[in-house]
């Protein structure tokens, strides 16, 4: 497939320092976007963002907890690069994984607080940009596999990855009077920072976790593809895909292998 799928088109990236965000930076670029990373590993989105030598990537300080820093990088974004037409609401948090019986309602809305309430706060600011500018633009929010099942990521992660979707759903539901697309992305687990964090293991560890659990054989998935799948639904090759949510878990949530289990 050609490149420059995105050309001439101005994109946040959240959580674009690091993971699946990073790459999602460098494949918007590669495409022909201007792009802003926000996030809040000031170092690493700076150095990214200077890597490609080009005045068409920048990097703001952006905490999506606060309202005032989200809607400041969305007025940066307009004021620089004249134009809003994608937001990949990506940023988030793993959460600790702990017993319900032992749940720490802070760590709880914290969260929350990023994995939702952020999400919700870079909708808010950037569909305002679109709607008053009458940009018929996508909007894709990182949810998980954890959105559609239990049990495979710790519970507050888990319930604020089923809001992710039900923001999706919602925002889909008002934003397409303006023309303006809203999807998600499912990412089944991965070797990112995220998640070698909150196992404490490397990323072969995590690799080989995930080839345990895993439906799909012969491949491992890595931020790229998560990436590629943002592009997809950035681009104008989903010109009519609005409210769906793209798993990208070679299968993991649309199976249950109990028949050949216990035929063993
Ligand atoms: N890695 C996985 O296995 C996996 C699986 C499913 C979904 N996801 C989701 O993918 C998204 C990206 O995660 P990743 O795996 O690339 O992890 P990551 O840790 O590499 O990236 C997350 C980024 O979000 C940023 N961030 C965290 N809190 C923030 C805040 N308050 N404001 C702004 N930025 C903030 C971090 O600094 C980091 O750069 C997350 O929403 C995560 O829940 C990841």
């Amino acid at each position: 497939m050609s490149k420059q799928r995105l050309q001439g088109k101005v994109a946040i990236v959240t959580g674009g320092a690091t993971g699946i965000g990073a790459e999602a930076v460098r494949i918007f670029v590669e495409n022909g976007a201007s792009v802003v990373i926000a996030d809040i590993k000031d170092e690493l989105g700076h150095s990214l963002a200077t890597s490609f030598g080009s005045e068409k990537v920048s990097y703001r300080h952006c905490d999506v907890r606060d309202e005032n820093e989200v809607e400041e990088t969305v007025a940066f974004t307009v004021e620089k690069y004249s134009s809003l037409d994608i937001l990949f609401s990506n940023a988030g948090i793993a959460g600790p994984y702990s017993s319900l019986l032992d749940l720490d309602l802070n760590e709880f809305d914290n969260t929350m607080a990023i994995n939702v309430r952020g999400v919700a706060a870079t909708i808010k600011h950037a569909a305002r940009v679109m709607v008053a500018k009458k940009i018929r633009g996508s909007i894709i929010c990182t949810a998980s596999v954890a959105s559609s099942v239990g049990g495979s990521a710790g519970h507050e992660y888990t319930v604020s990855k089923h809001g992710v979707l039900g923001l999706v759903r919602s925002a889909c539901g008002e934003f397409g009077a303006y023309g303006i697309r809203v999807n998600s992305v499912s990412p089944y687990a991965l070797a990112s920072p995220l998640t070698c964090d909150a196992l404490d293991w490397g990323p072969a560890e995590v690799d080989a976790a995930q080839h345990g659990s895993a439906n799909l054989e012969g491949i491992t998935l890595k931020a790229n593809h998560i990436a590629e799948a943002a592009l997809f639904l950035a681009s104008d090759e989903s010109l009519y895909i609005s409210g769906h949510n793209l798993v990208v878990d070679g299968g993991f949530t649309a199976v249950n292998r109990w028949l050949p289990r216990i035929q063993k």
